[in-house]
């Protein structure tokens, strides 16, 4: 739909006193003070449109405050972030971790948030979790016969700031961050997003489950398949380790998808 008449029936319905417009095609964790009620998780395979999860979230003012996606770009998005002091994760960070990769990837991967190192260099996933990271993608790759290097894929973070002593970032941390994260997204529209650890199907999925129930199927954000697994730093736990074979099946059914 042309966004601009999307964005006259929008202001139409809200002069009309309309205040709730529900997005069946993308949960959220939540939106501006909407509370998110728990969302019906797909788990079927893709391509069936019935894979959709459902979430019942008001993207009224949303809408109509983002910038129109063909409009919008990374740099306008860094832009905008600027020398952000929108939470208190600004307090201790050194520098904002934007994301880092090929603005036209077919995958974008979405991590929690920037650890010491990444903080240090202000690129993300470039520590002990980055190179395990960049292994999976280059090997895992590289067995399937897919040419695929880090370089080729988009990387970022659900916040952009490394959380204090790397705690999990709050809610409202994520609540402000994150419409950083859904524009980067709609800029570059992956074919496939993948969610790395909780923290990302949270913010994605609105999902509640561990990563060990929500892993190896598909679900969508914004009609893009979302395939979540494991995050790199529990890969790196001893308890951890059993894991590394159930990711490394989740980055085969992604590249295969994202590349045959
Ligand atoms: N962990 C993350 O979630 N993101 C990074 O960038 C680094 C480590």
């Amino acid at each position: 739909m042309n966004p601009e008449f999307l964005r006259q029936c929008l202001l139409y319905f809200r002069d009309l006193g309309l205040r709730d417009l529900y997005d069946r095609t993308r949960p959220l964790a939540s939106v501006s003070g909407v509370r998110t009620p728990e969302v019906q998780l797909a788990t079927d395979p893709l391509p069936s449109s019935s894979a959709a999860p459902v979430a019942q979230v008001s993207i009224f003012d949303e809408l109509l405050a983002a910038p129109d996606p063909t409009e919008d770009s990374l740099e306008k998005i860094r832009q905008d972030i600027g020398d952000c002091r929108r939470c208190r994760l600004h307090e201790s960070r050194t520098r904002i971790v934007f994301g880092d990769g090929n603005p036209q990837a077919r995958i974008v991967f979405v991590g929690e948030g920037p650890g010491a190192e990444e903080d240090a260099q202000g690129l993300p996933f470039v520590g002990r979790a980055g190179q395990l990271l960049t292994a999976m993608i280059e090997n895992t790759a590289q067995r399937e016969g897919i040419p695929l290097k880090r370089a080729d894929v988009y990387i970022c973070n659900v916040v952009k700031c490394r959380p204090p002593e790397n705690r999990t970032p709050r809610p409202d941390e994520i609540e402000t961050c994150s419409p950083f994260l859904f524009r980067q997204l709609r800029v570059i529209r992956p074919k496939v997003i993948v969610a790395l650890g909780a923290t990302a199907a949270r913010a994605l999925l609105g999902a509640r489950e561990g990563v060990t129930k929500l892993r190896g199927k598909w679900y969508r954000w914004e009609n893009i398949p979302v395939m979540v697994t494991y995050h790199p730093s529990f890969l790196l736990r001893p308890t951890g380790q059993a894991a590394k074979r159930e990711a490394w099946e989740d980055l085969k059914k992604v590249f295969h998808y994202a590349y045959d």
